[in-house]
């Protein structure tokens, strides 16, 4: 089995051969690594219990493979290319060589304030290169990273630190993002008052603004590195140890804890980064998200240094200086793949041209697109202005959950078609179901998009909450692995994503789950009750609306104010992506006998389709809903 797909006959014969004999096939593919000591097993697994275990007993280090195994071919090639927030600071290139000596010493340093194998650190960096260095030097030393998006506040970092019980967390003094600053370490400093596992913070500078320094405490991470050697010998992690943990929202206020194992995360990145972005050794890949989702830690670092590539790490943000800021950095460093969310996109197509046609674009082979659906206007606008009707769009869907790429076009081997994700790569097997929970048989349906087999990088669990996990996503389909999402298979099977069918709402890319921010809006000393849903937005695809029920005696003279004051507790709470853009106060909310929230009335006034609700005299309360409708704000 050939590691690169490269023709349609090669597509059909691998995916025939991973559905026929996944183990073979895997086995395979894991063959083009490097391991310290050969599995013993492919696969076990049990979908009802939600265990997978891949590459059994097999030993390794995924940093052996993404750093040490290249630096004899390629130490002097560019491994991280940093472009800082300031287009006028220099961009940097860390070559191999370079990565792998900043990496060792760090492993030392983590090493040396007493870090070990299966600890939790948090890191919560700005897009600088020390991020992907901590990232790294923990999977070194076997260390489980726990990377926190720098966007998050502080009651939002603590959630997380206290969660995985970190022994340590990484920062820095501050971080860019446009023409504002965010001040991190006073962020950590906050969220620590709660966190009493943490027993140091490591501190990198990046903005040089005056930091406080508790002595013994928060160590300054350059003193430490310049002591450092820079020779770490790399960790022997068994396949299934915890190489991250990655949060993500649910359906309930707590974060759920994904956990990612080593073995099959690392060759299902790998291989999925070859095909998908059907790479090759000269390419610059730019992958736009943060290290902090998963788009980041699986194909801007993991996926793309495990096959030796020059991989894009940017500061900054698409609007900084000007809208014209994404063109020049392709045309500046000859950029070759762009790999961003449609909101990134429709954010920029609505921004003059000229922004784009300035800029030199003919580097670029291949456009990729996650996080949310691509909607057809859009798609259009990036194949013809950015890949100028020559650059294969890859649509790539897929999850925290899932690890990796699951569904996708292969560039030049799968005919794309707008706003679908095609076809499921090797070893994917999806399946839809119908109402009454059955899989749907052929081609032209519509349904709820399931896994009805385990592929290498599927999560394990969710940090010490295997029910939870289970409960989740291996219960609403006995024998199955649920999305959330629902699809449509067209009459060729291809497969078009066409949202979500639970709580959670993808606004701008980021996925919100409705319950973590209505627990913070029912905070608000005003607020008695809250539900939030989802709207369609032309820039960021959803936006929030929230039903505000406020308690009896809160005053409702000054609702502006009110407003802000409650998207100022949720931006503290949780962070400024989950705002809302639209709140209506309402005297109920339409509830079932049982108590459920109706979410799907409060959907269609959100989207503004009074026409239909369809059955409501379920409703415990149907009058309110007319209610809402009179007032429903504009
Ligand atoms: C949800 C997962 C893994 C990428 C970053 C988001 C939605 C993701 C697509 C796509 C339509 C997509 C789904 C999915 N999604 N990619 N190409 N087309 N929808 O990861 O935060 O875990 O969110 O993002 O709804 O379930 P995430």
């Amino acid at each position: 089995m050939d590691f690169t797909i490269s023709t349609q006959e090669a597509y059909l014969s691998n995916y025939r051969a991973s559905v026929e004999q996944p183990e073979q096939f895997w086995e395979e593919i894991a063959h083009h690594y490097s391991w310290m000591k050969p599995w013993e097993n492919v696969l076990d697994f049990d979908m009802k219990d939600a265990r997978f275990t891949w590459f059994q007993h097999g030993k390794l280090n995924i940093t052996v493979n993404a750093i040490d195994r290249h630096l004899e071919a390629r130490g002097k090639k560019t491994a991280l290319l940093f472009e800082p927030n300031d287009p006028n600071e220099e961009a940097q290139h860390i070559t191999y060589n370079e990565l792998s000596e900043r990496v060792n010493k760090l492993s030392n340093v983590l090493k040396g304030i007493g870090i070990q194998k299966g600890d939790r650190v948090c890191i919560y960096l700005p897009m600088i290169p020390e991020l992907a260095v901590s990232v790294l030097a923990c999977a070194r030393i076997g260390a489980i990273h726990s990377v926190v998006f720098a966007g998050f506040s502080s009651s939002a970092v603590a959630a997380r630190i206290q969660d995985s019980a970190c022994k340590i967390v990484i920062t820095s003094d501050g971080g860019y993002r446009g023409n504002k600053s965010i001040e991190l370490k006073k962020i950590v400093d906050e969220a620590l008052v709660n966190c009493p596992s943490v027993q140091n913070t490591l501190i990198f500078k990046r903005t040089g603004d005056p930091i406080e320094m508790k002595d013994g405490f928060d160590l300054d991470a350059s003193t430490l590195l310049k002591e450092a050697k820079d020779i770490c010998t790399p960790e022997i992690m068994d396949s299934e140890d915890p190489l991250f943990i990655l949060y993500t929202s649910g359906s309930t206020g707590k974060p759920k804890g994904m956990v990612h194992t080593t073995g099959g995360y690392m060759v299902y990145t790998g291989y999925t980064f070859k095909n998908v972005f059907q790479y090759q050794e000269e390419d610059i890949f730019w992958c736009t998200a943060d290290i902090g989702w998963i788009t980041g830690h699986s194909y801007l670092l993991y996926g793309a240094l495990l096959n030796g590539a020059t991989t894009v790490m940017f500061e900054g943000i698409p609007s900084y200086p000007d809208f014209g800021r994404f063109w020049k950095v392709i045309d500046k460093h000859k950029i070759t793949h762009l790999y961003t969310a449609p909101t990134a996109i429709r954010s920029l197509a609505k921004e003059s041209i000229d922004w784009v046609n300035s800029h030199d674009l003919s580097s670029l082979k291949i456009l990729g697109s996650v996080g949310e659906p691509i909607n057809e206007e859009a798609w259009h606008w990036y194949d013809t202005h950015i890949g100028k009707g020559k650059c294969p769009i890859v649509d790539t869907w897929w999850q925290t959950e899932t690890g990796g790429i699951l569904i996708s076009p292969i560039p030049n081997v799968t005919v794309t078609k707008p706003t679908y994700a095609t076809l499921p790569l090797p070893g994917v097997q999806p399946v839809l179901m119908n109402e009454q929970s059955q899989p749907i048989e052929g081609n032209g349906v519509t349904g709820n998009l399931c896994l009805q087999f385990p592929w290498p990088s599927i999560a394990r669990t969710i940090w010490e909450d295997h029910q939870r996990y289970k409960d989740t996503y291996f219960s609403t389909y006995p024998g199955y692995y649920f999305t959330g999402d629902g699809a449509l298979r067209d009459e060729t099977g291809y497969y078009r994503i066409t949202g979500r069918v639970d709580d959670i709402v993808i606004v701008s890319g980021h996925n919100l789950g409705t319950a973590p921010i209505e627990d913070a809006i029912n905070e608000h000393p005003a607020v008695a009750e809250s539900a939030l849903v989802g709207f369609p937005h032309d820039i960021k695809g959803n936006a929030l609306y929230g039903f505000i029920i406020l308690k009896d005696n809160a005053i409702q003279e000054n609702e502006d104010q009110l407003r802000k004051e409650i998207n100022q507790h949720i931006s503290e709470h949780i962070g400024p992506i989950a705002k809302l853009d639209k709140m209506q106060f309402v005297s109920g909310l339409p509830k079932t006998r049982s108590g459920k929230i109706m979410r799907r009335i409060l959907r269609k006034i959100a989207e503004g389709d009074f026409s239909n609700f369809g059955d409501i005299s379920t409703l415990l309360n149907p009058d309110v809903v007319e209610d809402i409708v009179s007032g429903k704000c504009s």
